[in-house]
């Protein structure tokens, strides 16, 4: 049902994003895979090849915490499709240290709401020429314990990995919801999700020896395989089932009630806003 549809994922280079362009591109769609190193990107193309010999794919090199490198990677996707029909932000990470993006954004912020923000609105009117139209952002449960302080998007005010994780996957949500209201009357929809707690190497990169260990152990008991974390991602980007449905938040290929804040109009409305003075569209 997928045929002739082009999807693009971001973060497709591992884990929760490879198993979905891998599912994806098994039921006929064309992926295009974004992530940031190259070489991981061509060995995650030939993975999904090796599966489905008729697999329709290409590579987009970006680093999605750069607005500089987002906008650049708009405009090739751009150049190479007038439509695209679905587009699935999945890329995220998390930080073990303050560090702020070449655009003075703290980086776990930049790069798991603002390259959402930026990449949808730069690729708006392409996802509108599809008749298909979905919007797929990669959120997770950790945003019922998120809370948005505006401050921190730019300055280090007691950081601290998993209160910065918390808050970028709320954005996703209120991002996501305010999305949802814009295109209101329109027939493109978007929505978020929790993919589950799912075994890849995220707690393993950009940090310590200690933590990694402690990662390492706690997926090895607890988390489930990437096939099973991408199901929410695939369901909706294919699944006849939420046709027309938008603005909601889904685990385990169902609607949830995401966290309350979430619901606060007035901070979706004001994140849009700061993220629009931060990164200009
Ligand atoms: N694993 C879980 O239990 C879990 C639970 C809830 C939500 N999530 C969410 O699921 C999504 C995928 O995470 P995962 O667990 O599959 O992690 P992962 O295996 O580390 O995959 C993350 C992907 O994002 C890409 N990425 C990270 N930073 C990037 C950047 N600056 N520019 C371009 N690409 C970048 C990575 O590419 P590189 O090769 O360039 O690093 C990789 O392809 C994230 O949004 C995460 O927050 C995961």
């Amino acid at each position: 049902m997928m045929q002739g549809k082009t999807v693009l994922i971001t973060g497709a280079s591992s884990g929760i994003g490879l198993a979905t362009a891998a599912a994806l591109a098994t039921k006929g769609a064309h992926i295009l895979l974004a992530a940031r190193d190259a070489a991981k990107l061509q060995e995650a193309a030939s993975q999904i090849r090796s599966k489905t010999n008729t697999a329709h794919l290409t590579t987009y090199t970006a680093d999605l915490s750069s607005q500089l490198s987002i906008r650049a990677l708009a405009q090739s996707i751009q150049k190479d499709h007038h439509v695209i029909d679905v587009l699935i932000n999945n890329a995220g990470g998390v930080f073990p240290d303050f560090k702020l993006s070449v655009d003075g954004l703290e980086m776990t912020i930049a790069t798991n709401h603002f390259s959402q923000f930026l990449l949808t609105n730069l690729l708006l009117d392409n996802i509108r020429r599809s008749d298909y139209a979905r919007i797929v952002n990669v959120s997770s449960d950790s945003h019922y314990n998120g809370k948005i302080d505006f401050e921190s998007f730019t300055k280090n005010k007691g950081y601290f990995i998993m209160k910065a994780y918390a808050q970028s996957k709320l954005a996703n949500v209120l991002f996501t919801q305010e999305l949802e209201e814009r295109l209101a009357g329109t027939h493109v929809t978007a929505n978020s999700l929790h993919p589950g707690f799912v075994k890849t190497n995220i707690g393993n990169k950009d940090t310590s020896w200690y933590a990694s260990a402690v990662w390492s152990l706690i997926t090895s008991i607890g988390a489930i395989s990437v096939e099973k974390g991408a199901e929410t991602s695939v369901y909706l980007a294919s699944s006849p089932e939420v046709q027309g449905v938008s603005g909601k938040y889904f685990t385990k290929c169902k609607e949830k009630q995401p966290g309350k804040l979430t619901f606060d109009k007035a901070l979706q409305k004001e994140l849009w806003r700061v993220s629009e003075l931060l990164c200009p569209l």
